[in-house]
Parts: C-alpha cells; sequence; structure tokens
C-alpha cells in the first residue's frame, strides 16, 4: 500500500525543485484517470476530495475507491486529502476515513463564505494541526481568499475583489509560525472554476510577486496554488463544438504556476480543467452517435480525456519521473517526526 502522508511528498517536491498536482476526485472515472497519467508518466499523486465530493459520493465508496487505486498501483505514492476542510470536524472526520492530509481553510469562516478574521483562522489552524500531527497526519491552512464559488464554498469574490483579499507576505510569516501547518495556500488574485480572468492576466491581476515575496522570506515553506487550472481554450472549444455554452474565458496559465514551483508552490489545484476534459468528450460522443446508451460508451473517452490533461500537468509541474525516489513513509514515521 503506497497511501503516504502529503508532508512526505511536499517535502520530496522542495528538495528537488518540482510541483506536484493535486487533482480533485468525485467517482471511479477519475480516480482511475488519475493513476492512468501516473503510471504512463511515474508521477508520485495528490488525490483531493472536497466536502462536496465526500456528500456526493459518500465517504466509504470514495475511501474504497482510493484504497484500490493504491491497491492497484503500489509503486505510486499517493497522498490523500481533505480539500477546503471548513471546520476541526470536517478535517478530523477525514483523518478517521484514512485521509493523510487535510486542509483547514480557515480564511472563511464555517459557512463557507464568510472572510473570517485573523484570530478565528490562527484558533482553528491551531486546533487541526496539534490533531492531525498527533496522528502524522499533514495540514495545509490558508492565508486570503480566493474569487469565487465552489460548491457553496467561497466567498464569491469578484476577479476585482479577490484583490482586495491577497495574501500579506508579512502576515504569511507570522501565520506559519504560529500555526505549525505543514503547506499554506495563498491568494494571489485566482479563482475557482472556468471564469476566472477576462483576458490573459497579466502579472496586475496574477500576482505572483506575492509568491516570490512568501518565498523571499520563508524559502522552507511548501506553498499551495489554488483556482489553478488553466482553462484551455481547445477544451472549451470543445464543449461549445458540441452543443455547450461558454463564453470567452482565461485561466492560470501553465508558465506562471512554473514560476511558482521555481519559488516555492509544491502543490497545485486543478480541478476545473479535468471537469472541461470530461465534459467535452461526453459532449462529443453523444453527438458522434446519439443512438448509443451504455454509459461505458461516453465515461471511456471522458477517462482517457481526463488523463491526458493530467499528464499533461504531471509533465509540466515536474512530478513525471518522481514516484521512484520518494520514501514511503508511513503516518507512524511523521508522528515521531512531529513529536520531535
Ligand atoms: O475546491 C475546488 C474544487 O473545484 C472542488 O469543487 O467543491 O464543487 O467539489 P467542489
Ligand atoms: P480550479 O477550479 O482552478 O481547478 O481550482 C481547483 C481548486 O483550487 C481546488 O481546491
Ligand atoms: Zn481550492
Amino acid at each position: 500500500m503506497a497511501i503516504i502522508p502529503m508532508r512526505t511528498l511536499l517535502d520530496h517536491a522542495a528538495e528537488n525543485d518540482y510541483g506536484v498536482a493535486a487533482f480533485n476526485v468525485n467517482n471511479m472515472e477519475q480516480i482511475q484517470s488519475i493513476m492512468m497519467a501516473a503510471v504512463e508518466t511515474e508521477s508520485p499523486v495528490i488525490v483531493q476530495a472536497s466536502r462536496g465530493a465526500r456528500s456526493y459520493s459518500q465517504d466509504n465508496y470514495l475511501r474504497h475507491l482510493m484504497l484500490a487505486a493504491a491497491e492497484l498501483n503500489p509503486q505510486i505514492p499517493m497522498a490523500m486529502h481533505q480539500d477546503h476542510g471548513n471546520s476541526p470536524a470536517t478535517c478530523m472526520s477525514a483523518v478517521e476515513m484514512g485521509f493523510t492530509s487535510v486542509m483547514m481553510d480557515g480564511s472563511l469562516e464555517e459557512d463557507g463564505k464568510t472572510p473570517a478574521s485573523w484570530d478565528y483562522n490562527v484558533r482553528v489552524t491551531q486546533e487541526v494541526v496539534k490533531a492531525a500531527h498527533a496522528r502524522g497526519v499533514t495540514v495545509e491552512a490558508e492565508l486570503g481568499c480566493l474569487g469565487g464559488i465552489e460548491d457553496g464554498q467561497g466567498a464569491g469574490l469578484s476577479e476585482e475583489e479577490a484583490q482586495e483579499h491577497l495574501t500579506d507576505p508579512e502576515e504569511a510569516g507570522r501565520f506559519v509560525e504560529l500555526t505549525g501547518c505543514d503547506a499554506l495556500a495563498v491568494a494571489i488574485g485566482t479563482s475557482h472554476g472556468a471564469y476566472k480572468f477576462k483576458k490573459k492576466p497579466t502579472g496586475q491581476v496574477l500576482r505572483m510577486d506575492v509568491i516570490r515575496e512568501i518565498h523571499k522570506r520563508m524559502p522552507n515553506c511548501h506553498m499551495v496554488m489554488h483556482g489553478s487550472s488553466s482553462v484551455p481554450e481547445e477544451l472549451v472549444a470543445i464543449i461549445n463544438e458540441y452543443g455547450g455554452k461558454m463564453p470567452e474565458t482565461y485561466g492560470v496559465p501553465v508558465e506562471d504556476i512554473q514560476e511558482g514551483i521555481r519559488h516555492g508552490v509544491r502543490k497545485i489545484n486543478v480541478d476545473t480543467d479535468n471537469r472541461l476534459a470530461i465534459t467535452g468528450a461526453i459532449r462529443k460522443a453523444f453527438m458522434d452517435d446519439p443512438s448509443e446508451f451504455d454509459p461505458r460508451y461516453y465515461l471511456k473517452p471522458a477517462r482517457v480525456a481526463m488523463a491526458e490533461v493530467c499528464k499533461a500537468r504531471m509533465i509540466a509541474f515536474g512530478q513525471a519521473g518522481r514516484a521512484p525516489g520518494v520514501e514511503m513513509k508511513t503516518l507512524d514515521d511523521l508522528k515521531k517526526y512531529y513529536a520531535m
């Protein structure tokens, strides 16, 4: 079994100057796509589930899908991560389920909408760090707020409003010191979903300088980029060609993510690009043969389309070829590390 603590993976990525994509999963086909890409490129992986994913697929189904992925692919180091935990209770229920990493997103209050105070964020993050580290589980925290909303989670900030909630590099240093979190999600002007920027982003709206500054102050801090789908034009075009209606939109260019990786970004969250790939492939399959009604007919190309996106990101972020080098540590190993 190769389900390892996320911290081990982030440390290895930092030592070897690469980043790891964290792909969201909701069902069997998505896990299969990630593993197909990981096996083909020999990549370690972070598989993450949002609260919405956990309730959609039900915890037990999800847990066993992840266990199946690990059992079938023992050579692939895999971290199981709770994406955007809204409370210590959510995070600890993920730990109970066997997740090796949790995100305590205290940048928002428990309702997942209201930007939270500094004191609240520090308090809930400290609480999760204490409980999770006692079990060897990794903790990601967030400072600053992203734009948009996903599954009811998010302050619903517009592109412009998100600029007022960027991570402050000086506060980031104090926050990491006070909480002892393993990784810090930073707000740099991105948002979740497909509608991030109205035109190709410049440094004025996609604030890579915030990342460079945090890295300068804290070279050992593992940073996380959320809302990092690139929203490729060609995937949107496929959706629109086959009956979809998506307006022109721009995501985070892969070159900017690569620059982030050169400055301390170790985990890159990607969900929307996979959603686009799946939807385009299914729309095409429906139009290609309207007489078909076997779900396997359209889910197979959807799975391949998502695997192609995962593969491209794994190669671009530098995690390809890294699986054999990652030590298969256990939660017990990390428990001892945190206790030191
Ligand atoms: O957190 C962002 C991911 O895209 C998850 O979205 O909450 O709709 O599952 P979701
Ligand atoms: P995207 O919507 O850009 O894929 O971001 C996903 C994310 O940040 C999940 O936490
Ligand atoms: Zn996110």
